[in-house]
């Protein structure tokens, strides 16, 4: 694990030094410490939310400091973070820190990184990102209802350096089932809709809200990061009027490229960073739209609207697009370790689950966990449990390339904790821009081949981000040893 113990400056702590920059270099070792950790705290509980505005009565929802989504957390890249969760739920949770290179016992899975964090506990995860980017938190324990009820977040590894951009604005994509009196609908879990697209709702919330137009102004350049915490529902957003460029994925800076067909992609889980020049007129109203299901499913996200202002700058601002890159390690392609993983089950799966090791047992809601997926004809269900043998024990320090078949007829975002993988192929054709992911959606039948070295010892859990799938049986462990 590539953790940064070369030691910087919190920008704060550079602002205060001011002029005395002689006088700061020569306290640095001293000062550090104090400046430089990022101490955050946040409370799980019961809570209500206006998710629609005045639309419908308020939602009882599950919470992050009470608010839906919780706080974005700022940290910095390379200084140590401590992070205090207390839970003031009824029942035990954990909190995952998606997509961060971490140690094992930070990663927030329950049975085996810690053990639940109880009603009226505290946890405090401490650990130092070694990544810049955008990334986000949510429990790893009784995940339907615990993500769906609203507990999620947005995390911000800050860079080192600022990025130059007139605004850095978070879009946290939520998908709700609820019903006309504001309630969530419940019957999470529902076992016709584990096996097909998982339980997608009803009402997309932007921040934790059904969006209003969003304010721009003409000629200001954004940094807009996207994080798609829905349970099910992919989005493919289309910013008419606009030329959207995507710098970052899943955290991971890339090159920085228009989205093929104008359409950004997001499987839940997934983050994009855009960068976007705001060439509209004055007072102009551009839709985002979101036409992943196509025809009726097709609608309208939100609006750019823009204020009457003039341009605030003439010329777009100096300074290329692309982000500082991450000091990810570079896989070994010629020595690297093949393993290939094969995807099967759900509705249409084609006789899939022949050969699964079924275990399936009562979850936290009190329903059975049923198998309805295998990987490599094994499926894992639940949130994470301790005694499941891994799929594969990976050589620490060796270059792996992992060749991920989907041989159902859905959709699946697969995720990988404590790794980002460089994605090398699909379907037999190279991936362009230097993509690294945490998360990879596979279209039904897609073909993925991924490398990383594994340099960070521990069980880590691969998995569909569809929670439905996860936890009915697309799961699996993948141990560093
Ligand atoms: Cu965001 Cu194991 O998950
Ligand atoms: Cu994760
Ligand atoms: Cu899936």
């Amino acid at each position: 694990m590539p953790i940064q113990t070369s030691i910087s400056v919190s920008r704060r702590s550079v602002l205060l030094a001011g002029a005395g920059l002689a006088f700061m270099q020569a306290m640095r070792p001293y000062m550090v410490n104090a400046a430089a950790l990022n101490e955050l705290r946040i409370t799980a509980s019961p809570a209500r939310s206006a998710l629609t505005g005045s639309t419908r009565p308020e939602t009882d929802v599950w919470a992050y400091d009470s608010q839906v989504p919780g706080p974005t957390l700022r940290i910095r890249q390379g200084e140590p973070a401590r992070i205090t969760v207390a839970n003031k739920l009824d029942q035990g949770t954990t909190v995952h820190w998606h997509g961060m290179r971490l140690p094992i016992a930070m990663d927030g899975v329950p049975s085996i990184s810690q053990p639940l964090i109880e009603p009226g506990e505290t946890f405090t995860y401490t650990f130092t990102p070694p990544d810049a980017g955008t990334y986000w938190y949510h429990p790893h324990a009784n995940s339907l209802q615990q993500l769906g009820r609203g507990l999620s977040g947005v995390l911000i590894v800050e860079e080192r350096e600022p990025v130059s951009v007139d605004r850095d604005i978070v879009w946290m994509l939520s998908d709700w089932r609820l019903a006309t009196d504001g309630g969530i609908v419940p019957g999470f879990g529902n076992a016709m809709e584990a096996e097909m697209s998982g339980r997608i709702g009803n009402t997309v919330t932007l921040n934790g809200v059904v969006p209003d137009d969003q304010p721009v102004q003409s000629g200001e350049r954004i940094r807009l990061r996207l994080v798609n915490g829905a349970l099910a529902r992919i989005m493919a957003l289309r910013f008419e009027g606009h030329r959207p460029v995507i710098v970052a994925i899943n955290g991971q800076p890339c090159e920085p490229h228009e989205p093929e067909g104008g359409r950004i992609l997001l499987g839940p889980a997934m983050r994009t960073d855009l960068i976007i020049d705001m060439q509209g007129e004055p007072n102009g109203r551009f839709a985002v739209i979101d036409d992943f299901y196509k025809g009726d499913l097709t609608y309208a996200l939100t609006h750019l609207a823009y204020s009457s202002a003039p341009h605030s700058r003439k010329s777009t601002p100096d300074g290329g697009l692309r982000l500082p890159a991450n000091p990810l390690p570079e896989p070994d392609l010629a020595t690297a370790k093949r393993h290939d993983i094969t995807l099967q089950g759900g509705m249409m799966g084609g006789g899939a689950l022949k050969g699964v090791g079924g275990m399936s047992r009562m979850s936290m809601s009190g329903q059975a966990d049923i198998a309805a997926w295998s990987i490599n004809g094994m499926s894992m269900t639940g949130d994470g449990q301790a005694g499941m043998p891994p799929l594969l024990t990976l050589q620490r320090g060796r270059s792996h390339v992992l060749t991920i078949r989907n041989e159902t007829a859905w959709w699946h975002p697969m995720h990988f904790h404590g790794h980002s993988l460089k994605v090398l192929s699909r379907n037999g054709l190279p991936v362009p821009h230097h993509q690294w992911s945490d998360t990879i959606l596979f279209a039904p039948k897609d073909t993925v081949e991924c490398a990383f070295v594994a340099d960070n010892p521990g069980d880590w859990m691969l998995h569909c981000h569809v929670m439905d799938h996860q936890v009915a049986g697309l799961m699996t462990i993948l141990r560093v040893a």
